[in-house]
């Protein structure tokens, strides 16, 4: 399971759910965080460098990529690299145009995320009868690491970073917001309270896991070692998440 950060626990979250027997390594690129900023070719160059390194290094027998930019980027270069199966995690525009009575549905992502084709492709395909507006909040991915490392968030942080949502025209229609980047789940609470009780929050998580499960079906799991998580980056900004990687099962930190 792999992000630039803490983003990826929210599907690792629904994964242990239905699947709590499948041994994991959850993979996180901080020393690369945040992929929203970064262009393309950097997305893809370090997504398929990492995951062909530690592919090699623990031969998984799935990868996910639970991250929205590495996966709207590099999904199709990832999967043309490797041999096994990969999952990826791309803006639940389709669940989202099913469920809005009001035909407005809002999209916050990274600012890498919301200008790919992938969701232009996506909104073609399951929403061309809706409105879509397109947000990046890239400010609300360091509270939501910061939130996991025992933090306070900062209400007004989170107001800033969806403001332009909120200011667009129709904005007040929207009764469906996408979560198109993993880590914004880890912010919910707060994200419900800034846009309204009756707003329904649409990710991902649920249905990568059951996407999961469906390509390992029939398989037997056994776990020789605890699970664990790496980091290309600072262990010890790493070892502060201790706590809640614990609670998703995971006993072992390493660096990568
Ligand atoms: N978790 C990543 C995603 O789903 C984004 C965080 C970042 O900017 O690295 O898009």
């Amino acid at each position: 399971m792999f992000d630039s950060g803490v983003g990826g626990l929210t599907v690792l979250a629904a994964l242990r759910r239905i699947l709590p027997d499948a041994p994991v390594i959850y993979a996180a690129d901080l020393a690369g965080l945040p992929y929203g900023k970064k262009t393309e070719a950097e997305v893809a160059a370090r997504v398929c460098g990492l995951l062909g390194r530690m592919a090699e290094r623990y031969h998984p027998r799935l990868i996910c990529i639970a991250c929205n930019t590495a996966s709207t980027i590099a999904l199709g270069m990832v999967r043309d690299v490797l041999e096994i199966p990969i999952v990826g995690t791309v803006p639940a525009i389709k669940p989202a145009a099913a469920m809005t009575r009001s035909g407005v549905i809002g999209l916050l992502g990274t600012e890498a995320t919301i200008r790919q084709s992938y969701v232009d492709n996506l909104e073609r395909e399951f929403a061309s009868d809706k409105l879509l507006l397109r947000h990046a909040a890239p400010g609300l991915v360091d509270p939501a690491e910061a939130k996991l490392r025992g933090n306070p968030v900062d209400a007004t942080q989170i107001e800033r970073a969806v403001a332009g949502l909120l200011e667009r025209p129709r904005a007040n229609e929207i009764d469906t917001v996408v979560l198109a980047c993993t880590h914004f789940p880890l912010l919910r609470d707060e994200l419900q309270s800034v846009l309204g009780r009756d707003v329904a929050l649409v990710d991902g998580a649920e249905g990568i896991a059951r996407r999961i499960v469906a390509l390992t079906e029939g398989q037997p799991f056994a776990r020789s070692e605890p699970d664990s998580a790496i980091t290309t980056g600072a262990f010890g900004q790493f070892e502060r998440l201790a706590r809640e990687l614990a609670k998703l099962g995971i006993d072992e930190i390493r660096e990568f």
